[in-house]
């Protein structure tokens, strides 16, 4: 019962951002880290710092390398990806994990906040077609 009040509560949630706009509405800095559908830290150089520690620290660099170029886990660098790469999937992908995949979901080790400085690092080491960039 929890779950499905928690699902509506979702449901209602992304239907307010639809009507704000959806991605990169102007209210998202308003919302709470995690209702967010951009990345407010994009391109800040003190959360590229931050994001780089907990890319060291929470171990994604022991499947996707120290600069994301891809190991275990798929490449985070190039224009390859598994699906279209907004912040919202990087954010939903980190948090909760892909099933059926050794990519299990962060949200017990990482808060919302520190997940969007992790997008964050990931995003300064891109280095596909400029043309490319949806974030
Ligand atoms: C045990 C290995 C492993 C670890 C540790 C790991 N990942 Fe992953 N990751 C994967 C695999 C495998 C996939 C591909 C999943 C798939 O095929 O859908 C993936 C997918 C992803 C994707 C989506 C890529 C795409 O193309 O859609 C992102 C973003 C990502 N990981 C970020 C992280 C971050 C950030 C961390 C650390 C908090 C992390 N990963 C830790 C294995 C790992």
């Amino acid at each position: 019962m929890l779950t499905r009040i928690a699902l509506v509560a979702a449901a209602l949630l992304v239907a307010a951002g639809a009507a704000h706009g959806g991605a990169g509405g102007i209210d998202d800095e308003a919302k709470p880290a995690a209702a967010r559908d951009a990345n407010p830290y994009t391109g800040d150089a003190a959360a590229i710092a931050a994001g780089k520690d907990l890319w060291r620290d929470t171990g994604c660099y022991s499947c996707h390398g120290g600069l994301a170029e891809g190991g275990v886990g798929p490449d985070l660098t190039d224009d390859t990806w598994v699906y279209k790469p907004t912040d919202k999937m990087l954010f939903k992908t980190i948090s909760k994990g892909r099933a059926g995949t050794n990519m299990v979901g962060w949200s017990a080790d990482l808060e919302p906040d520190e997940i969007w400085q992790v997008i964050a690092y990931i995003r300064s080491l891109y280095l596909g077609n400029p043309k490319k960039i949806i974030w």
